[in-house]
């Protein structure tokens, strides 16, 4: 008796093990390695490994990677005839020795762009410019990087272009221009449209008029990024489904490529991320300064759960999604549109532990095995 009451117990034990290190072991990138890339947004430290725990937890949970900021203009191209690329160069590194689907963000954007190039005022500078801007990186990392944002946030909310230096030098062909520049130098990487808000239908019409636009006058477009900069009640699932379906019919890939929700009050009915809106804080606007209640944390859970469903029913069509950070403390949606506050938008909190909103992604494809 005492003997089977033993080996029961450690039957119980050995099961209870095992169990929690399938569970341990389990991964993003793992769970949806048949689906689409998981990816995620490194900041200039997580490019140089300076954390390790975050280091392996990057390495552990994603197949992909975007670099947040240091591939912007101003960063890899500071002066008219100097390039830097001493970080990006790491960057590209890092995705090759862990077989990660290296992401190009971005090459041409109207923000965080060096100050010289504010100063193009005319087009025969500005064609030179996007000429030698493009051809040059895009030729640096050929065969190595897997996609660019080759155009970023050309659009306004209403579908209509933005104003931007590129449009008031060139006019609308620089779309074009940027797409032609980016196949000649890399024939074979996957070239994309990303923006935000683009799921919402005056701004969706705006994309789509401008991808059909850029194909008919031969520019090679394989995709779109939705940037994903979402809140717990929009944009609805509807919308997003047939953002999805809608531009998988021009014959172009979706990528949801800085996916993150916000969970913080925003009284001014601000969507999407103009870095040029920011407002003054106040303890209100500022809730959960030191934790986030269980209530709001599962209504996160629900919200990336019903996201990922629908981004399953619809993975023919998708490439991959990116978080646009790796955990919740170093998220940009900290500092905007109010700088200061204490958000929770992404699936790791800042001690790098796992979310409800992680254990439900997750579990939408462990109920199906
Ligand atoms: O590097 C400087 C640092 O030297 C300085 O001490 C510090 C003081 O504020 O600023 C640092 O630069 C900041 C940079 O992020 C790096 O942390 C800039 O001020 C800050 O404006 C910048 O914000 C980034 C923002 O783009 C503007 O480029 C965010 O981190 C980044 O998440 C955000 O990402 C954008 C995508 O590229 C495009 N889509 C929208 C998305 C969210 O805005």
């Amino acid at each position: 008796m005492k003997c089977i009451k033993t080996s029961l117990f450690a039957f119980t034990a050995l099961l209870t093990i095992s169990c929690t290190s399938q569970k341990e072991n389990a991964s993003l990138k793992d769970a949806y390695k048949d689906d689409f890339y998981i990816g995620t947004a490194l900041s200039a430290d997580q490019i140089e490994q300076k954390d390790q725990k975050e280091d392996s937890l990057i390495r552990k949970e994603f197949n992909a990677i975007t670099a947040e900021n240091i591939m912007k203009s101003m960063y890899t191209h500071p002066q008219k005839d100097k390039y830097d690329f001493a970080l990006s160069d790491k960057f590209v590194e890092y995705g090759e020795k862990n077989k990660m689907f290296i992401h190009g963000h971005t090459l041409i954007w109207h923000s965080q762009l060096a100050p010289w190039m504010e100063k193009i005022a005319d087009s025969t500078e500005m064609k030179a410019f996007m000429k030698d801007h493009i051809t040059t990186i895009v030729s640096k990392y050929k065969g190595r990087i897997d996609s660019w944002d080759v155009v970023n946030e050309a659009l306004n909310e209403d579908g209509t272009l933005r104003q931007s230096v590129f449009l008031k030098t060139l006019g609308e062909k620089y779309l074009v221009d940027a797409f032609k520049l980016a196949a000649k130098a890399d024939p074979k990487a996957e070239l994309y449209y990303n923006d935000y808000n683009i799921e919402e239908p005056a701004k969706r019409a705006g994309a789509i008029a401008l991808i059909k636009k850029i194909k008919a006058e031969g520019g090679k477009v394989d995709g779109v990024g939705i940037q994903g900069h979402w809140r717990l009640q929009s944009p609805s699932l509807e919308e997003i489904e047939k953002s999805i379906l809608e531009y998988s019919a021009l014959g172009v890939k979706v990528a949801f490529t800085e996916l993150d929700i916000t969970v913080l009050p925003n009284p001014w009915d601000l969507k999407g991320a103009d870095v040029n809106q920011n407002f003054e804080g106040s303890a209100k606007m500022n809730p959960y300064p030191k934790a986030l209640p269980d209530s709001i944390q599962n209504k996160l859970a629900e919200r990336y759960a019903s996201i990922f469903k629908l981004f399953l029913k619809h993975k023919d069509k998708i490439s991959r999604v990116t978080f646009w950070g790796v955990h919740d403390g170093q998220s940009w949606l900290n500092g905007w549109p109010i700088k200061g506050r204490t958000n929770y938008p992404l699936p790791f909190d800042k001690q790098l532990q796992h979310k409800p909103a992680y254990e439900s992604i997750l579990q939408l494809k462990e109920s199906k095995q």
